[in-house]
């Protein structure tokens, strides 16, 4: 079985994403010191203008990779590439595509707070892919909720099987430790208050009514299933708590135990299997340089199957010629580094100039197609205003540019000059008009469109050719150049499937 695990952790703003995955990177050896991530976080977001939004708003719009690796005495070594979703409330197609490139994920949950809305969003996104989800209930070192209403919130909103792996004695002022089922043991708190490392009692004595609780967890839940889990439709329930860095030893090791190692891919009616003889895999995502005056881009490509090996020529499936990739980067959290060989789930990033898109596909003998790598339907619309008229080539790159990044989606209306840009979230908006004015020097504004949303269109040539002449100006070509209807508003989209049962309205497009 292969040692990967690539994953991602799903959490509302502040339940702990980033404080976990400090400890993550701690305990795998990755980094040194906690808060490293924080603080290289601000040092990187202090050298780009557009992204000082991320700096206001305190969130961080861009996704990275995270690589460490952790010895196991029965499974031997394990490699974990942890990718990183945005977890603000705005979010954007990013956070979905990186979905898109995980084998699993560990959602966290604030104790006081139980599923929030940010959660459930993801949720469902991993759901629509049957991704597997490991949950952690994080913060029981603070006044937290009672452990059954808790549980029983995840299983009914989410419509999910729970099954706790732990029991924490006590939270809060009470907290007094976290028992592993597992072993049997409780982990105890011990040194200074902020940092302090469990320690493990073998004879620890449980409160009496904590005892009767436990048993209930045990017996009224069911029993952890590995298929189950691995079908998305059971849960593990770890606790802990990020910030005093309990039941994360736990939680890796149930990630590098039940979370599977990398899946086959889509591709049409096949499934790539990591196993595939040459190597494959796709782009997930693209990110400008932070340097505005180079307009390098870095791809990220999930790897599907293979050996990577650097100096391989990969041909994308936009391209239709090969291309050497001299310069791989594997995204360590220490630093860059130069990656030599990379395996099925691995991340790599390419160093380009727009050759690589979002969605496309690499592979070394260019037969392979991926599917299910989704465009959303926008859920904000707008008009592009340019405040210079002379600029509007300008704009155009900067729109095609943007659009390549999956910052935005870009229409082209059938009637009318204007470009109408679609988003998911707001916040995209922002960063959109950020980055026209700092790296293309385009100033713009943004105007009411009267359509609130979109859906790409399909069909026998006739029947198309017939609807287009009679909704032209509600026609527009996405970058791509397919069909778009715009609608008004979602009852113009029900409206027009009733009266159109040959095409088919879609909400999402695959590329
Ligand atoms: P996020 O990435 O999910 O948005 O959350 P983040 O890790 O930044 O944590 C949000 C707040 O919750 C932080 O406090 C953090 O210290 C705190 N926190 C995270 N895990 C735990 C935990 O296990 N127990 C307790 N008690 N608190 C936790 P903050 O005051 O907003 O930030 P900071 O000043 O501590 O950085």
């Amino acid at each position: 079985m292969s040692n990967r695990r690539t994953f991602a952790i799903i959490s509302h703003p502040d339940a702990g994403k980033t404080t976990l995955t400090e400890k993550l990177l701690l305990q795998g050896g990755a980094i040194h010191l906690a808060g490293e991530v924080k603080a290289r976080g601000a040092a990187r977001r202090a050298r780009s203008d557009w992204m000082k939004i991320e700096q206001q708003r305190g969130i961080s719009v861009t996704s990275s990779v995270m690589t460490f690796e952790r010895a196991f005495d029965d499974l031997g070594s394990v490699t974990f590439n942890l990718l990183d979703t945005p977890g603000h409330e705005d979010f954007s197609e990013d956070t979905y595509r990186t979905l898109t490139a995980v084998d699993s994920a560990v959602m966290v949950i604030d104790a006081a707070k139980g599923i929030e809305p940010q959660t459930r969003k993801l949720f469902e996104v991993c759901r629509l892919r049957s991704v597997p989800i490991i949950t952690f209930v994080n913060k029981v070192d603070r006044e937290g909720r009672p452990v059954f209403e808790l549980l029983d919130e995840i299983a009914d909103m989410l419509a999910l099987d729970v099954s706790p792996q732990m029991y924490p004695v006590g939270m809060g002022g009470e907290f007094a430790g976290i028992l592993d089922f597992a072993s049997g043991e409780v982990v105890v708190p011990e040194g200074p208050s902020r940092e302090y490392h469990g320690k493990r009692v073998a004879d620890f004595d449980l409160p009496e009514e904590i005892a009767e609780n436990v048993e209930l967890a045990q017996i009224g839940y069911p029993e952890f299933d590995l298929e189950a889990y691995r079908n998305g439709d059971l849960t593990p329930v770890y606790f802990g708590s990020a910030l005093k860095n309990f039941g994360v030893t736990e939680l890796i090791e149930a990630i590098a135990r039940y979370a599977p190692p990398p899946r086959p891919q889509p591709a049409g009616e096949e499934q790539v299997t990591p196993d595939h003889d040459e190597v494959t895999g796709f782009i997930f995502k693209v990110q400008a340089n932070m340097d505005p005056n180079h307009r390098d881009r870095i791809a990220f490509m999930r790897q599907v199957s293979g050996t990577f090996k650097r100096g391989m020529k990969l041909t994308p499936s936009g391209l239709g010629k090969p291309i050497a990739i001299h310069s791989p980067i594997l995204f360590f959290a220490q630093d860059r580094e130069i990656a030599d060989t990379a395996e099925a789930g691995d991340i790599i990033g390419i160093p380009n100039h727009g050759t690589l898109r979002v969605g496309d596909t690499l592979s070394e003998k260019d037969k392979v197609r991926f599917t299910g790598l989704p465009n959303f339907a926008p859920e904000i619309l707008r008009r592009v205003q340019l405040k210079d008229p002379t600029k509007t080539k300008q704009l155009r790159k900067a729109l095609d540019d943007l659009s390549e990044e999956g910052v935005i989606q870009v229409f082209y209306p059938e009637i009318g000059a204007n470009h109408i840009v679609g988003v998911v979230g707001q916040l995209q908006l922002d960063v959109l008009i950020s980055r026209l004015s700092a790296e293309y020097k385009v100033e713009a504004a943004l105007e009411a469109s009267p359509f609130a949303t979109a859906r790409w269109i399909k069909g026998d040539d006739k029947a198309l050719a017939e609807f287009e002449s009679f909704n032209r100006a509600n026609l527009a070509r996405d970058r791509d150049g397919d069909l778009v209807f715009m609608a008004k508003s979602p009852w113009d989209v029900n409206y027009q499937v009733e009266k159109n049962p040959e095409l088919t309205f879609s909400a999402t497009k695959e590329r």
